[in-house]
């Protein structure tokens, strides 16, 4: 894992969307993976910036949404198909027919997620998966014990995710509890992840992701198996690390040896 430590979340942000960038430059018809939450609208809004000043091209891209709220309506301004209009659709020029978002008001979830899985797979797979961190060491809503080899699925979310995301809404009461997401296992399929995180509150979630056991109490720890898991975070996130020195050597001196 290639830790990056920012000075704060512009950095980050701007960095991590770098990262992806590498990848739509190498291959512009990138399959993208899409995470929502408040940790990567600095990086969306890093990409829409590039699209109006650099021509950064969608026009060949495609995109898998991590997760849906089980029961809000896409028009739900909560639901993260109206976050991806609002953080990114809407400014760039990806076509409307490459775009997937799990649905959240399917009548056959069983059906929808192997469809899901099977469309991930006829696109060629997820080139670059962008990811956040929940304060219990979620990625997408791969809650606490979920299976490190789980695929696209109905979960119902933990209290801390909920008390969480309870500032989006306008009671605690009216979070959803299930969620569709995708799968650890599906996840570490994708060929890179880039994970962004920001704040003192997720410095543990952090901490136990980077340099704790790989285990399904913390399923972004599962990171820890990938081979090309890029993690930016600020100072705050960064501050429960125990190796920081190494990681800010390795940035210093450049990550890998020198390549012949
Ligand atoms: C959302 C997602 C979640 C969030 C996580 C952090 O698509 O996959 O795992 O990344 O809950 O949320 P924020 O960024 O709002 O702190």
């Amino acid at each position: 894992m290639e830790v990056v430590i920012c000075k704060d979340y512009d950095e980050l942000s701007q960095k991590a969307a770098q990262s992806v960038v590498n990848v739509l430059n190498a291959k512009p018809n990138a399959v993208l993976g899409l995470a929502t939450g408040s940790s990567p609208v600095g990086l969306y809004k890093d990409l829409v910036r590039r699209h109006k000043e650099a021509q950064l091209d969608f026009s060949q891209v495609t995109t898998f949404n991590l997760d849906e709220y089980v029961g809000l309506p896409q028009t739900h301004e909560q639901s993260y198909h109206y976050f991806m209009h609002e953080n990114l659709f809407q400014y760039v020029n990806i076509p409307k027919a490459n775009i997937h978002i799990p649905s959240g008001t399917t009548s056959n979830y069983r059906a929808f997620c192997e469809w899901y899985e099977q469309r991930i797979k006829d696109c060629g797979g997820i080139d670059v998966q962008i990811l956040g961190i929940g304060s219990d060491g979620h990625i997408a809503f791969n809650e606490p014990t979920s299976s490190l080899a789980s695929r696209t699925r109905l979960k119902t979310l933990a209290r801390p995710t909920i008390e969480d995301n309870a500032r989006f809404f306008d009671s605690i009461d009216d979070v959803p509890i299930y969620a569709i997401t995708m799968g650890v296992g599906t996840i570490l399929e994708s060929r890179k992840l880039v994970l962004v995180a920001n704040g003192e509150n997720k410095a543990d979630a952090v901490a136990e992701m980077i340099e704790g056991p790989v285990t399904s109490m913390i399923t972004a720890s599962a990171l820890q198996m990938h081979p090309r898991a890029k993690v930016f975070i600020d100072e705050a996130a960064a501050s429960k690390l125990k190796m920081r020195d190494y990681y800010d050597w390795v940035q210093a001196k450049g990550p890998g040896a020198p390549q012949t």
